[in-house]
Parts: structure tokens; C-alpha cells; sequence
């Protein structure tokens, strides 16, 4: 055969794998095609590294529910799933490091013991989830150490720590609730956005990482990289939320597609099952962090009920031309399944703001458990103990501002929000500062209480010092309640 005519016959071969793909072979909201062609038209060859052949870089991944308690089902069972998707993507038990508090497999509250879904129609993704660091051990030490690679830093849990090297990716994925510049845990003290932001530029001053994804799920989760995450740590950031909002929860009871009926609590979050749904079932060398980010931002904003959050980019946007394969492998299962835009769209349930899935739960507790029980006094005490909380918070929160600002300027100062990229406060030690003056007089800020983060931090940007800070939660709070959310007995939050 001449050249000219092998080239005739390339570009023929060509042009019938073209209309073949335009023919698109839809199986349900997904493209099929056949692995050769897909190959044919290139798998995304301008990923740094290929890791197929073993020669080039280890994925690692660090995932962490910030939360306990079954009517937080929804954080574990994210962390659970992103753990099946990681191991079905080929990533080994040895480089996926899991903190969960590890209370709703077996919580008295679980329809089905031993089991967890992350979606109505759900496989249990329990099973196997290797437990690294359960309990009271899910602490920001030990998950600031194990990105760290810092064994002598740890206190109980496996000892598996991110032992990664130059040429390794990693990626970061923590769901819970938040609020501005904080991220909640199961234990005190929470995360605190500057304290992450170390973390992250020692590990890149460390050279060992090639590069690094962050996907966070929590409300305001915006603010913890707004002004505070710099390009050319070589790290990729999406968030839930920007820096002002809440972030959702889903699959919620009352809401459709609703979880099975016995359960009362929701069983995901919308930007997390946003993006696991995508990966689930995509061959993920064809499909870019940007075009995830895309979707994703799609799903969870446009859930046509005036639910939803803008999810956002930080850091080194220019990495999300990177495959999502680079980060989280790919199961051989989805190899012929090749990501298609709008396509891989899922109508998305209902979703429910982060900071009332406690009180759904209640509500749903109360609603069903039979009359006189006491189990339904017992719900009826959870939802009326959790709205008091909230209204001492928030009352309280107020009256504070008045008595700094005057009763014209409190509320001004308080709800402030700086201008975006500017991050949430100045001096960090301050914003911790103001949280233990508060705490002290008027008990903990629990997981409700995170959303008053920004007044706080606008207590410090307006130069008000801990003693009037102190004087000021003295007067509001005569005593602090003594209701359990209220409760210092596990410490402060700062
Ligand atoms: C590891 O943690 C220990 C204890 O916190 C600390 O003293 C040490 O400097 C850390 N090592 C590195 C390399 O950061
Ligand atoms: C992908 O398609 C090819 C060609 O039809 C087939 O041989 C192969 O088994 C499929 N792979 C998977 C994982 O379904």
C-alpha cells in the first residue's frame, strides 16, 4: 500500500469512529462507547502522569466526616462512599486514610444495623471502610498529622498517616458542618481555616506532593480558602458553598426522592453526591476536575426550588485540566462509560439546609413514634432542647454585638461580610480568643453556634480587645444554660 492511500484509509477509519460517536449509543443518562474508540480519541494523554504502569506516583486520599450523631447520618455515609469509589478506582487500603466517628452503623437509631447508604436506592458502602481513626480519636491533631505525614504527632487511631513523596497526588475530601473560617469535628477544637492553610503550605514545603485536591462540603465552606488558599502550592480547592452561605443536605425524609421510609434522617449532601454520583460511574480517564466542577456546580445549584449553593473553585485552578483518574483512579467497570456533559445530570432530590437536618430529625422522630411513647417525649426534648440552644445563641449573639457597638451599629458591625477574596479576619488568635471569652459566659457555640463565626471574627476586624469581649458575654449571659448543646465538657471549640 502507498502512504497516500494508508492515509486514505485512516482518515475513512476516522470519520466512521467520528459518526459512530455521533450516534450516540445513550444506555440511561450515559454514553456508551467502545473502549477502543475512546482511546482512539485520546484519554486524556495530557495528564501529567499515567500511573497505570506503576512508575510514576502513589494516590493517596485523606477522608474525614466532621461530625457525630445519627442525625448527621448524612456526613459518614459520604465518607463511606467516597471510600468505595476510591478502592473500586484501584487505590490500595494503605494509602486512604478514614476518620470517622464510626456511631451510625451501629447507632440504635439505624433501620438497618451494620449497614450504611448514601442514597435511597443505595448499596450499604460500610463495609470494609477501614477504621483508621473512630471516636474520640477524629481530632484536628491527628488529621493535621496524617496529611502531614506525622507519626510522632498522633495520638491513638491506626498510625496511617499520608507517607507520600514528590511524585504523589493527593486528594482531600472532609464533609460536615461549618461555618465561616471554621469546620466542625466531632471533638474540640474544631478546624480553624488558618490552621488548615499551614497545614497545606507546610506539606507543599515539605516537596511531598506532586499535587493536591481539596473537595469540602460544609456550610460557608468558601471562607475557609477565600483570601487564605495562594496559587502555586499546586492545589485544587472546590467547595460546597462560598464563603456566605449554607451548604445542603439531601435524600432527606419528606423530600423526593426520599429515603426509605425508615429512615428518619438524610442519608447525603448535594455537593457530595453530586460529585460521587459523577465518579460512580464514569471511566475517569475521560473526564477533566473541571468538567466535575462544572457538573457538580450545575447539580447543586440548580435544584429548581430556590435550594442550593454556589460551588466554588480556590487555589491552582490551572490543575483541574487534570482527569479526576490522576486522583481517584478509575473502575475498570466504567471503562466504556465516557462522560458526557448535561448527560450525567441527576435529578437531584429536595435538599434541606445543613443546619436544620438536626431538627428534621427530630421532627421526623417525633412525628412517627406512637403517641405517649417515650420515645416521642424523648424527640419532642432533642427538637425543643436543640431550638432553645439556637435562640440562646442567637439572642445572645445580638445582644453582645449591642453592648460592643451600641444598639443602632451592633447589628451592622456583626453582619458585615468583607469584600470577596478578602479572608474573614486578620488576626486568627484573636477570632480564638473571642470564642473561649464567649464560651466561658455563655457555653459552647456547638455546631449551630459555628454560624456566628463572622461575627466574632467582625468583633476582632473592628479592634475590640478580649476584655471587653469578656465584660460584654459576662453581662449577656448571666449563666450559661445547662442544656447539652450548651455543654463546655468537651471543651472549647477554639
Ligand atoms: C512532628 O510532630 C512532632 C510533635 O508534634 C513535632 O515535634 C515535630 O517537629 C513534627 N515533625 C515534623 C517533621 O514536622
Ligand atoms: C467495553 O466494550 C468492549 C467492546 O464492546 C468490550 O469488549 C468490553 O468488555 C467492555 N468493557 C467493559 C468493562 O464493559
Amino acid at each position: 500500500m502507498t502512504r497516500l492511500a494508508s492515509a486514505v484509509v485512516l482518515l475513512f477509519f476516522a470519520s466512521v469512529l467520528a459518526s459512530a460517536a455521533g450516534s450516540r449509543d445513550l444506555i440511561g443518562d450515559i454514553l456508551r462507547l467502545p473502549s477502543e474508540a475512546s482511546k482512539f480519541f485520546g484519554r486524556g494523554d495530557d495528564a501529567p502522569d499515567q500511573q497505570d504502569d506503576g512508575t510514576v506516583g502513589t494516590r493517596w486520599a485523606v477522608l474525614i466526616a466532621g461530625s457525630n450523631g445519627y442525625w448527621n447520618y448524612r456526613h459518614q455515609a459520604d465518607i463511606c462512599h467516597a471510600y468505595q469509589l476510591l478502592k473500586k478506582g484501584g487505590l490500595k487500603d494503605e494509602n486512604i486514610v478514614v476518620f470517622m466517628y464510626d456511631d451510625i452503623a451501629y447507632n440504635e437509631e439505624n433501620p438497618r444495623q451494620g449497614v450504611i447508604i448514601n442514597s435511597p436506592h443505595g448499596s450499604d458502602v460500610y463495609e470494609g471502610v477501614p477504621k483508621d481513626y473512630t471516636g474520640e480519636d477524629v481530632t484536628v491533631n491527628n488529621f493535621f498529622a496524617a496529611i502531614l505525614g506525622n507519626k510522632t504527632a498522633l495520638t491513638g487511631g491506626s498510625g496511617k498517616v499520608v507517607d507520600s513523596g514528590p511524585n504523589d497526588h493527593i486528594f482531600i475530601y472532609y464533609t460536615d458542618h461549618g461555618g465561616p473560617g471554621i469546620l466542625g469535628m466531632p471533638t474540640s477544637p474544631y478546624i480553624y481555616a488558618n490552621d488548615l492553610i499551614e497545614v497545606l503550605k507546610k506539606k507543599h514545603a515539605a516537596g511531598t506532593y506532586k499535587s493536591l485536591v481539596f473537595y469540602l462540603e460544609a456550610c460557608e465552606s468558601g471562607s475557609i480558602f477565600e483570601g487564605l488558599l495562594p496559587e502555586g502550592l499546586n492545589i485544587f480547592a472546590t467547595t460546597a458553598s462560598n464563603a456566605e452561605e449554607s451548604s445542603w443536605g439531601t435524600y432527606c425524609p419528606g423530600e423526593y426522592p426520599s429515603p426509605p421510609p425508615e429512615y428518619d434522617t438524610c442519608l447525603g449532601d448535594l455537593y457530595s453526591v453530586a460529585w460521587m454520583e459523577d465518579s460512580d460511574v464514569h471511566n475517569l480517564r475521560s473526564e477533566t476536575l473541571h468538567q466535575q466542577y462544572e457538573l457538580v456546580k450545575t447539580r447543586t445549584a440548580n435544584d429548581n426550588s430556590g435550594f442550593g449553593s454556589h460551588v466554588m473553585q480556590y487555589g491552582d485552578v490551572g490543575l483541574s485540566k487534570n482527569n479526576l483518574f490522576v486522583y481517584m483512579g478509575t473502575n475498570p467497570a466504567n471503562d466504556n462509560y465516557t462522560f458526557l456533559g448535561e448527560n450525567s445530570l441527576r435529578p437531584s432530590s429536595k435538599a434541606v439546609n445543613q443546619r436544620d437536618a438536626d431538627l428534621l430529625h427530630f421532627w421526623h422522630k417525633y412525628r412517627k413514634a406512637p403517641e405517649g411513647s417515650a420515645r416521642k417525649i424523648q424527640a419532642q426534648k432533642d427538637f425543643v432542647e436543640a431550638m432553645s440552644h439556637r435562640m440562646h445563641i442567637d439572642q445572645t449573639m445580638k445582644l453582645i454585638g449591642k453592648l460592643l457597638f451600641g444598639i443602632e451599629k451592633g447589628p451592622q458591625v456583626l453582619n458585615a461580610v468583607r469584600p470577596a477574596g478578602q479572608p474573614l479576619v486578620d488576626d486568627w488568635d484573636c477570632l480564638k480568643t473571642m470564642v473561649r471569652s464567649f464560651e466561658t459566659h455563655c457555653g459552647s457555640l456547638s455546631q449551630y453556634g459555628m454560624k456566628h463565626m463572622r461575627s466574632l471574627a467582625n468583633i476582632c476586624n473592628a479592634g475590640m480587645t478580649q476584655d471587653q469581649m469578656a465584660e460584654a458575654s459576662a453581662q449577656a449571659c448571666v449563666s450559661a444554660p445547662s442544656g447539652r448543646w450548651s455543654s463546655l465538657h468537651r471543651g472549647f471549640s477554639a
